[in-house]
């Protein structure tokens, strides 16, 4: 068993001036990336638990079935890298039927990355497995000195691109191309255009638990940045915006009301949102011309039930 881990911890820093500049703004508004501490990562588990957020389940079913597929048109490889692998459990799949040498674990999270990278690596003992805890989306070139020679995929599965503007995506898949090398290819799971009215159950489930997720974000502000937010005077909103194809997702105040976060004051005016997070669907062609623009040919997709996956190279 062969297992690394590696930290380039900033988190703390970048928190309270990603927050505080967020607060600033106008509208008000904070990155997504902020909701995975632990109890947030543990609600996004739950989350994907849903009826209605079948997302994750599609994925995996999708995933399982074509395995063989993506297997043969992926080719030999040499390593797997995951970007926001999380609880690495969806790699796995990849790991059976690919067997590279060599997986490269990122993740905002690097405490519970570290735990999961380590239980992978025992469970594949032919297998290299190097975890970064890093915020790749500030740090993902300094991931390039740990990667292996040879041919690399890049793994990026859930629809987490979905959380970038269309621009932003295409320069992050830009960066993904830089990663993998010449011969790399990408292979991305992201969520269809569908009837909103799906797409509005999804992201407002009756068990109230995308609501927890949303909202525990101020919890960790008032816990890390020393904020005195009252989860009972906002409300969590998402909705779905047809014309610019994705999820909003809101903190509305319920309240004229302030907040104070690291020291300073912020004014919340009764209706005033805090936005938290965009979703956008694709249909697969969209998708294809923002990874077309980042420099990636389409090599092959499936898709199932809403969901698509691409391979790129
Ligand atoms: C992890 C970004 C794919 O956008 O559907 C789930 C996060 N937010 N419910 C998504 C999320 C609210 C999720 N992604």
């Amino acid at each position: 068993m062969a297992f690394t881990f590696q930290d380039f911890p900033v988190a703390a820093d970048d928190l309270r001036s990603d927050v505080l500049g967020g607060l600033a703004a106008c509208p008000k508004s904070i990155p997504p990336k902020y909701f995975y501490d632990e109890t947030g990562c543990r609600l996004f588990e739950a989350i994907c638990a849903q009826p209605e957020y079948a997302l994750c389940r599609t994925e995996r079913t999708l995933m399982a079935s074509r395995l063989p597929d993506i297997a043969a048109a992926v080719g030999p490889l040499d390593c797997i890298v995951e970007p926001g692998a999380g609880e690495c459990r969806k790699v796995r799949l990849l790991l059976d039927a690919l067997h590279p040498t060599h997986l490269v674990v990122l993740d905002i999270a690097g405490a519970p990355l570290a735990a999961a990278a380590q239980t992978l690596a025992r469970a594949y003992p032919q297998l290299a497995v190097t975890a970064l805890g890093m915020d790749f989306l500030r740090d993902l070139e300094a991931a390039a000195p740990c990667l292996p020679p040879g041919r690399r995929l890049i793994y990026y599965p859930g629809s987490s691109i979905g959380n970038f503007p269309p621009d932003t995506a295409t320069a992050l898949l830009a960066r993904f191309r830089q990663l993998a090398g010449a011969d790399g290819h990408l292979l991305i799971g992201f969520d269809l255009k569908k009837d909103p009215l799906l797409l509005h159950a999804a992201y407002n489930d009756a068990a109230g638990i995308t609501a927890a997720f949303n909202l525990n974000l101020l919890e960790r502000l008032n816990r890390e940045l020393d904020a005195d937010f009252d989860p009972a005077r906002f409300r969590h909103y998402a909705f779905y915006n047809p014309v610019a194809g994705r999820i909003e997702m809101h903190l509305v105040s319920l309240a004229a009301q302030t907040v104070s976060v690291a020291g300073r004051r912020f004014h919340f005016a009764l209706g005033e949102t805090l936005h938290t997070e965009h979703s956008y669907k694709f249909r697969r062609d969209e998708f294809s011309t923002i990874a077309g623009n980042a420099g990636w040919k389409l090599a092959d997709e499936w898709e199932q039930e809403g969901f698509a996956v691409q391979l790129y190279g």
